[in-house]
């Protein structure tokens, strides 16, 4: 089995996360997170929210609608510009994503296809038809009547529910430039072909901020953003370093609203992809929706008296991506004693269980009383606290290894006299006894 297969069964199985709409044989491209995912993927939009956003004094946070009045998206581009080259097999009629069939761009047409001998992934054929772009905005209706003027759609992005509200900001916070805007929340895309767990999904999520900064001051606030993005991947995320790699993005590929951009790839079990963006997006959105609104979008800089619209660097994070790379970096088979098992080394502030709580035996009511009582004092204490009685203690401990309890604590008959416990590390399988008060 391949690594990527034994995350998602390891995700399925103790309920990280599941394929969307399971019980009703799924709905492709989504997933839904459980028990466990869920904590997992709060701790790390948390720990991004007190990284870029409490911990700092120039960005700000907004929550906006996810749907959006439809001119916001053609004024930013989206209506014309946000596809993807879709191309179907002439043989068994399946839809891919052109550019994904080789090593091409996202300019590909049948030709490249056709020079490439590229065969169809399903049938092996090669029958192409032409390349053509597929929008890749979900659209829906607003109100009773659906119809043309009702038509809508959601956010493929959360940027411009910040750029919407860029001016409120101004206006509501007088805020001193270089600042930023950060949101975080859902995103929808109808991906051609949905992939590789939660890779590509159709229904997303994303933090992203949009830096503002003087025009003339863009260059060194990009390099100062990129380097912030990489200290919360190895220092908050605790990515490897060596996993984690720049690709300045070039030609067709750069997106239609950057000057620059460069792609913050990861080694997941699929090969080297995209974690994450950092754009130069220049004053693209904030002209186009001058353009539109009628509305001035120029900052005024109290301390020079200029007036200018500013230029905007982004950096843009989708969560879904995050915890797979996470989960990448984390999981590991290796053997304790002669036994062999999955380990998860999430860092300790990410893992779902920060203690695990288990008497020694469970039939024995004095042991279960006492462990009840640390394991409550230690649920107020820390919230993130699970209990254990079920198998032998070896047994127990597989478990929280699978899931990445950093420490698992056991209650025996010495301590009802000496109020010591064991504490077990996850990492290195060793034994300390630790006095309950020192937990
Ligand atoms: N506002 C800019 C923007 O949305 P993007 O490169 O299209 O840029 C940003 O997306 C990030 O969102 C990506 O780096 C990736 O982490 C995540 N993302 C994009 N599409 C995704 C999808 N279909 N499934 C999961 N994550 C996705």
């Amino acid at each position: 089995m391949s690594k990527l297969e034994d995350i998602v069964n390891l995700c399925k199985r103790r309920g990280f996360i599941f394929p969307g709409s399971d019980i009703y044989g799924g709905m492709a491209g989504t997933w839904d997170f459980g028990p466990l995912g869920t904590v997992l993927k709060r701790k790390i939009m948390n720990a991004w929210w007190e990284f870029f956003v409490e911990k700092r004094d120039d960005i700000y946070g907004v929550d906006a609608a996810i749907i959006m009045n439809p001119r916001t998206w053609k004024a930013s581009g989206h209506t014309e510009t946000f596809s993807d080259p879709l191309v179907e097999c002439m043989n068994c009629k399946g839809r891919f994503r052109a550019d994904k069939l080789g090593d091409f761009q996202a300019d590909v047409t049948k030709l490249d296809l056709d020079k490439a001998l590229v065969k169809c992934p399903t049938c092996g054929q090669h029958a192409w038809g032409e390349v053509r772009q597929f929008n890749m905005m979900f659209s829906t209706h607003v109100g009773a009547v659906s119809d043309e003027t009702s038509e809508a759609y959601l956010r493929p992005e959360t940027a411009q529910g910040i750029f919407t509200n860029y001016k409120n900001v101004v206006d509501t916070i007088y805020p001193n430039i270089p600042f930023g805007i950060a949101q975080q929340g859902k995103a929808f895309r109808n991906e051609i072909s949905p992939r590789d767990f939660i890779f590509r999904c159709r229904e997303l999520e994303q933090m992203e901020i949009e830096y503002f900064v003087h025009p003339d001051t863009w260059k060194e606030n990009f390099e100062k953003i990129l380097k912030e993005c990489h200290d919360f991947l190895e220092n908050k995320m605790k990515l490897p370093a060596e996993m984690i790699h720049d690709v300045e993005v070039e030609g067709a590929d750069l997106a239609h609203y950057s000057k620059r951009t460069i792609d913050v790839e990861f080694d997941f079990p699929i090969g080297r992809e995209e974690l994450m963006g950092i754009a130069y997006r220049t004053d693209f959105d904030l002209n186009n929706i001058a353009r539109e609104s009628g509305k001035n979008m120029e900052y005024r800089d109290k301390n020079t008296g200029e007036s200018f619209v500013p230029h905007v660097i982004e950096p843009s994070f989708g969560v879904e991506r995050l915890v797979m790379a996470v989960l990448t970096a984390a999981y590991e088979e290796d053997t304790v004693g002669d036994s062999a098992r999955v380990v998860l080394r999430l860092p300790e502030e990410l893992a779902p269980y920060r203690f695990c709580v288990s008497p020694l035996l469970k039939n024995k009511p004095e042991l279960v009383e006492k462990a009840k009582e640390v394991y409550t004092k230690l649920r107020e204490k820390y919230g993130n606290v699970t209990w254990d009685d079920s198998g032998n203690i070896g047994k127990r401990y597989r478990k929280q290894d699978e899931i990445g309890t950093p420490k698992c604590i056991v209650i025996d008959f010495d301590t009802l006299s000496d109020n010591t416990v064991t504490v077990r590390d996850r990492d290195t399988a060793e034994q300390v006894r630790v006095e309950i008060k020192e937990l």
